[in-house]
């Protein structure tokens, strides 16, 4: 999956300007940047969920320009309304709705699935509770079975280590480190560059436009973080960037 020229402008405002990146099977990459960067906007567009200003993404030759079957997009925890009247199970199982054209009654098999997809990230138990009673940590796990059940190529996360506990923080890199071993595309985003340096082996700093793209050890330099997120934010992160 690729971007050409991504532009996106709200407005008067600028979100993403120009940015030209690669995602490849087998790869996890981490999108880096301060509030307002930019990182859900480009998680969105890579989702087909929002259309470029200028150029455009692509997954293999086509054109991105809806959600596609093959392409999982895990929200961010603020952009979802947790008051939807929706059970943990019917979550997961929205996760089938974009590849079957039967909607319900959901097919027996099909909610077999759903439980088994919900094993894998330890809900099960709760498959009958409304979604908003659940902890922070808890939706995070369900939004990830619902994206395991789609068992698409890419795999879009939008601060999956955020608000989330230690257990439900190792989980999810367990995750994802096998579906990187199974040759997904990862790419998720994060403020926590020590999460990236550990669990992406492709980081892109961004704050609008994209400061440095490569191994998390070679673009987290002082000045790329600086440029990223500007002189005061940075020094306490930067205990593990070079000079
Ligand atoms: N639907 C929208 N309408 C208007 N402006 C928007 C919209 N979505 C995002 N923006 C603006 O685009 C910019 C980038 O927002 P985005 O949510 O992508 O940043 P982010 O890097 O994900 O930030 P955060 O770390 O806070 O999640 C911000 O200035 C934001 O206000
Ligand atoms: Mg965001």
């Amino acid at each position: 999956m690729q971007t050409s020229h991504l532009s996106v402008h709200f407005a008067d405002r600028s979100a993403l300007e120009d940015v030209d990146l690669q995602f490849l099977a087998g790869e996890t990459t981490s999108l880096v940047g301060p509030n307002g960067a930019g990182k859900s906007t480009l998680l969105k567009c890579l989702a087909g969920m929002l259309p470029p200003t200028h150029g455009a993404v692509m997954l293999d030759d086509r054109v991105v320009d809806r959600p596609n079957p093959r392409v999982a997009y895990v929200p961010q925890r603020s952009e979802v309304d947790w008051k939807f009247p929706i059970n943990v199970l019917d979550v997961a199982l929205m996760g089938r709705s974009l590849r079957s054209s039967r909607v319900w009654p959901v097919p027996e098999r099909d909610e077999r699935a759903g439980l088994a997809a919900l094993a894998e990230v330890g809900m099960h138990w709760h498959a009958k509770v409304q979604i908003g009673a659940l902890s922070g940590g808890q939706q995070q796990r369900v939004f990830i079975a619902r994206a395991l059940l789609q068992q698409p190529e890419v795999f879009l996360l939008d601060e999956p280590f955020t608000g989330v506990d230690a257990p439900t923080q190792s989980l999810v890199v367990k995750i994802l480190d096998d579906l990187r071993a199974a040759g997904k595309t990862i790419v998720f985003a994060t403020h926590d560059l020590a999460m990236a340096e550990r669990s992406s082996n492709i980081c892109v700093l961004l704050n609008r436009r994209v400061v440095a793209a490569g191994p998390p050890a070679d673009v987290m330099t002082v000045s790329n973080l600086h440029a990223t997120f500007g002189g005061a934010a940075v020094s306490p992160a930067m205990a593990g960037a070079r000079s």
